[in-house]
């Protein structure tokens, strides 16, 4: 596969198993803390204590194993297997209980609405215009009502490569059914946490 971006797909998962195996993660997208905004999330109350929470592009599954440290039943998807395999590994040596899955954000092994709490660190803005409604509505078919959806993406004034497809206001409202969603606003996460350079921003939706 070619490393220069012109050939790897994002959409194609055997080009994130392929960064997961070579440990390319590692020194990019992967922390081995959960992220502010979803300790922020947590310490607010919004995910209700005991619920069920669906981690969509869970990687290598931080994120994922905090929600079960917090107490709440953790479902984690990734189409990487890779992926799955270092999350899986990581969740024994902490000594928790994830339900993992190697599936699509567009096709989620998930019962109809019995999520109280969907959260996605950087798998949204993979995900093409055109598939966004397919997201968007299999979100809508987990989610209990009144449960959430937090997600976190690129801002559009800073998307690294063009296989990047930023996360904006107009991008959610025409991917989200206002008839199914409240949707908030998209804001810019800021300060940017230190050891990222990139800007993130985050919206809330919430089912109805
Ligand atoms: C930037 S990484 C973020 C991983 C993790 N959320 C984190 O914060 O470390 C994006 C992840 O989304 C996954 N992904 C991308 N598109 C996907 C899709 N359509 N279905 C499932 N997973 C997807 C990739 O395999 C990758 O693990």
């Amino acid at each position: 596969m070619a490393r220069n971006g012109l050939h790897m797909s994002y959409q194609d998962p055997s080009t994130w198993d392929e960064r997961y195996r070579s440990g390319e993660h590692e020194g990019r997208w992967h922390r081995k803390y959960p992220s502010r905004e979803l300790c922020t999330v947590v310490a607010a109350g919004l995910v209700p204590a005991g619920g069920r929470v669906l981690d969509i592009g869970c990687g290598a599954g931080t994120e994922a194993i905090y929600l079960a440290q917090c107490g709440f039943r953790v479902t984690a998807i990734d189409f990487s297997a890779s992926a799955i395999d270092i999350a899986g590994e990581r969740a024994r040596e902490a000594d928790v209980r994830v339900e993992w899955h190697t599936a699509s954000a567009l096709d989620l092994p998930v019962a109809d609405r019995s999520i109280d709490f969907c959260f996605d660190r950087g798998c949204f803005h993979h995900v093409t215009q055109p598939d966004r409604p397919r997201y968007a509505s299999e979100i809508a078919r987990v989610l209990r009502t009144g449960g959430r959806l937090f997600l976190r993406g690129y801002d559009p004034g800073d998307v690294p490569t063009t296989n990047i497809v930023p996360v904006t206001q107009d991008a959610i409202d025409r991917a989200f059914d206002p008839i199914r969603f409240a949707r908030g606003r998209v804001e810019v996460l800021v300060p940017p946490e230190p050891e990222d350079p990139n800007t993130f921003v985050g919206v809330f939706l919430t089912r109805l």
